[in-house]
């Protein structure tokens, strides 16, 4: 017995045969000096976004003559999203207790708080006078932990030893609940009143600086030496210079930019003839040479790829029912 079918054979970015590993997200320099807004805008439209590396080898797969000196990649620290409001975005403030936001939005930051000074400041400490500000995470610290009371009172502990804000975490997670979570005026009253006059103390208040523009999760870094720093406070974008490595620049500056465009789907039509005593009208029959067919070209392509196929009206003098039923489509 002798069957056609056609099979569709999609392939993310390569061809049968032409490729030997997984398709990469192809990265285009662009010549024009734009802001970093403006040229999130330009890659959003001509291409997929502003880049966005998770490795060395990404970086060095971008071949370009620099026309400027720095060149936009989609990192960036949006100071809207963590100087006014304690928000909800990636790199928002959040507490070390629940990995989230404030629930109330209380904040009695210093005057000129958070500025992320020297672009290291990530973590917060309340000041001799109360107020809070961000401060290097690895500065040692006097710190406050709380426990939660029966009646699900905050009730806060000062601890006399100096850690970092990290060491002091895990301290307060092992013998209390976390560090200090204040969300009112009220828990802001008894932190105050816990803490010895004149000590500044770790809270639990900290951020993840630097998102990516197409939120990727990657935490792939090439900060030249010594950034980022916030030099002037007001560096919350980076560009990479043409040695790949990154500055923290200010976002309204006019460089060129790096884009990325993500592998595209291509689909190969194959018509295959099969030789079988199978029943290929039995769906089960059916199913599993597919599967063994996609089975096949994965391992022939190392691609992604997903297979499908559709039988084709008979030419022979075959006479079976049901002759065009489409074979079921398998997702490899
Ligand atoms: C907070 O996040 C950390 C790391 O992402 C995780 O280990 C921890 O369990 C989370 N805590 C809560 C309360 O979700
Ligand atoms: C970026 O440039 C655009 C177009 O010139 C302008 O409208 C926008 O305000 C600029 N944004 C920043 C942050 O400088
Ligand atoms: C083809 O199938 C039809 C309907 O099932 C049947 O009437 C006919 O006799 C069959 N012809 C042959 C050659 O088997």
């Amino acid at each position: 017995m002798a069957f056609y079918v056609t099979l569709f054979l999609l392939f993310l970015g390569c061809i049968l045969c032409s490729c030997s590993q997984f398709p990469q997200r192809q990265y285009r320099y662009v010549h024009l000096a734009m802001n970093w807004t403006s040229a999130q805008n330009y890659c959003r439209e001509h291409h997929t976004d502003l880049a966005t590396f998770e490795s060395a080898d990404d970086l060095q797969r971008l071949k370009a003559d620099f026309s400027y000196e720095w060149a936009w990649l989609g990192l960036r620290d949006d100071p809207r999203s963590w100087r006014e409001t304690l928000g909800s975005d990636t790199n928002s403030w959040r507490w070390s207790a629940t990995n989230e936001t404030s629930r109330t939005g209380y904040r009695p930051w210093n005057q000129g708080e958070p500025n992320a000074g020297g672009g290291l400041e990530m973590c917060v400490w309340m000041r001799a006078d109360g107020k809070w500000n961000d401060a290097r995470c690895l500065e040692k610290s006097h710190f406050i932990c709380y426990s939660v009371t029966n009646q699900k009172e905050h009730k806060y502990h000062y601890i006399e030893l100096l850690k970092t804000w990290f060491s002091a975490r895990d301290f307060c997670r092992e013998r209390y609940t976390d560090l200090a979570m204040i969300e009112n005026n009220a828990e802001h009253h008894q932190v105050f009143s816990v803490k010895p006059a004149g000590i500044t103390a770790w809270i639990g208040l900290y951020r993840e600086p630097w998102t990516w523009s197409d939120m990727s999760q990657s935490s792939f870094r090439n900060w030249k030496r010594t950034c980022p720093n916030n030099y002037l406070g007001n560096q919350f974008c980076v560009g990479e210079n043409r040695l790949h490595e990154w500055n923290d620049l200010p976002c309204e500056e006019k460089y060129s930019f790096i884009c990325h465009q993500d592998p595209k789907w291509t689909t190969t039509v194959v018509k295959v003839k099969f030789q079988t005593d199978a029943d290929m009208t039995d769906p089960a029959v059916n199913a599993q040479i597919l599967q063994q067919l996609g089975a096949l070209l994965t391992s022939q392509t190392q691609a992604p790829l997903s297979v499908r196929w559709k039988t084709e009206p008979r030419k022979t003098t075959d006479n079976l029912t049901d002759r065009s039923r489409p074979g079921p489509i398998v997702h490899l």
